[in-house]
């Protein structure tokens, strides 16, 4: 019986390429840089899996159609899948995997680190240090915002969420208040978290961390509105999605000391487009009190080879007709492609 074949659009770790490698006849596209859409889009024609990444975006019903009728799986090395339209995979009877849960203290490290480095100047001091900037210590300057016992606001309280918000607590006694469209029990009684409306989130709130998956809802609703209902002292951090802030507006919130700091795991565009004035991310990223690193909060040994572990299972469950590991669509499971 002939093997399944499978394209895996990034290199992964060697444990997890060997697990698909026993079952599949792989491709990889090895170059650092994403495949170019015309060559993605040859490459998985005839392909009956793919592992894609957040990179490979969109993955929908024309992409789906363009790989072909053998098409069963596609296991997206990521837990946000905004890059594949789930509905059109659904329709087709594709399965779609994702990778959550083993990135979730790695995240929550990184948007903490976010949180505190904007706050208190920290990549604005050193930037002066490297560069030779730093003559003397002085005592009206790079003063940041104090943490302890100041009130985090989290929007979108799920399991990243969760793990921000119990750094916040635990460590630095912050009040908890989430906004989420269901309400989260368990961190309201391990944590005394309190369920809030958006708007009194932003007014209340002295940091913002937005950990919500991108969506019609979610797109954008950082703007410059929202960031005038926060108070000027604070620091908003989005280590979720790019697009759910609009850049322009952020640039405007910081350069007029309408919020204080901004820390970003993400940009959107992503990457930037850099040196194209269109793109505002090139202002933000001149702005002393914005510090954005480029999309790496998952990006911890553990958390990434469990991430690639998880990735090669959903893959290779996809293709063997059994449950995925972590399964994004499993309302497909009686009439998934065999
Ligand atoms: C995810 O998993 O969704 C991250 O953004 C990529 O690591």
């Amino acid at each position: 019986m002939s093997r399944p074949k499978v394209f895996v659009s990034r290199l992964i770790s060697e444990v997890a390429l060997s697990k698909v490698r026993a079952v599949c006849d792989v491709e990889i596209w090895t170059e650092p840089l994403p495949p170019p859409r015309d060559v993605f889009l040859r490459k998985i024609e005839g392909k009956d899996g793919l592992l894609t990444l957040v990179t490979e975006s969109p993955i929908d019903g024309t992409v789906m159609d363009a790989a072909g009728p053998q098409l069963k799986v596609i296991s997206n090395f990521a837990v946000g899948c905004n890059n594949i339209n789930i509905q059109d995979a659904t329709s087709r009877g594709i399965c779609v995997g994702n990778t959550p849960g083993v990135l979730t203290e790695a995240t929550a490290d990184m948007a903490f680190g976010l949180l505190i480095s904007s706050a208190r100047c920290i990549l604005n001091g050193a930037d002066d240090v490297r560069n030779g900037r730093w003559k003397t210590w002085e005592p009206l300057r790079y003063i940041g915002q104090d943490l302890i016992g100041k009130t985090i606001g989290i929007v979108g309280m799920g399991r990243i969420g969760y793990a921000v918000a119990r750094r916040c607590r635990g460590g630095w006694n912050m009040e908890v208040l989430y906004s989420d469209i269901v309400s989260s029990e368990y961190a309201e009684k391990e944590l005394g978290a309190r369920r809030v409306d958006f708007d009194t989130l932003l007014g209340a709130s002295d940091f913002v961390s937005v950990h919500a998956d991108l969506n019609a809802q979610t797109k954008g609703m950082f703007n410059l509105a929202t960031f005038k209902k926060m108070k000027n002292t604070a620091v908003f951090v989005n280590a979720a999605r790019g697009p759910i802030h609009v850049t322009a507006d952020l640039v405007t919130a910081l350069k007029e000391g309408i919020i204080f700091a901004a820390g970003l795991d993400v940009t959107d565009p992503e990457p930037p487009r850099y040196g194209d004035a269109s793109d505002a991310t090139n202002e933000l990223m001149k702005l002393p009190n914005a510090v954005i690193v480029p999309h790496i909060a998952s990006a911890s040994v553990n958390s990434r080879n469990g991430m690639a572990d998880i990735a090669a299972d959903n893959l290779i469950a996809g293709l063997t007709d059994e449950p995925l590991r972590c399964w994004v669509n499993p309302e497909v499971a009686s009439r998934r492609r065999r």
